[in-house]
């Protein structure tokens, strides 16, 4: 009885040692698809590339005139570098269970350039 609780212990504490590390590692491959080609994300700018896929994609509600003004807005470029800042941004434009916008997510492409703006410091340019 006594050795089996041994072996018991000691397998239960080889998964909880084993298990957060054999089973999760990522690679960008598999989080973000293969490599995109013709995709310039190169000098990524705030006031055009990257509000004009807002203006397409996230302003029928992420602004205050719009459908669901209750929700925060991303009219100025302070109030977009938080959410970027914070993680958030990325998270959801590349979320499988909560995609931004709800409807499906944007193009690799599109998702390349905001995720290639955070990276540069998401500037106010
Ligand atoms: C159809 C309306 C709609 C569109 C279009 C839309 N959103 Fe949203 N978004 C919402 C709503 C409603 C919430 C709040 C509920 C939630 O978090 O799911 C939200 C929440 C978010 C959040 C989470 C903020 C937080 O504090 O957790 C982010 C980030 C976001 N949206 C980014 C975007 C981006 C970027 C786009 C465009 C690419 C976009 N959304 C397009 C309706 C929309």
């Amino acid at each position: 009885m006594k050795k089996t609780l041994v072996a018991l212990a000691f397998s239960v504490g080889i998964a909880l040692l084993t298990f957060p590390f054999g089973c999760y590692y990522d690679n960008e491959e598999d989080l973000y698809g293969p490599p995109l080609t013709n995709c310039d994300t190169t000098g990524m700018r705030f006031s055009v590339e990257i509000r004009e896929i807002m203006a397409q994609n996230c302003d029928a509600c992420h602004t205050s005139s719009s459908s669901t003004p209750s929700i925060f807005t991303f009219e100025t470029h302070a109030e977009v570098e938080a959410v970027a800042k914070s993680g958030k941004l990325l998270n959801r434009i590349n979320s499988q269970s909560l995609p931004m916008p709800p409807t499906g997510l944007l193009s690799a492409c599109n998702r390349a350039k905001i995720e290639a703006w955070i990276k540069a410091g998401a500037p106010n340019n």
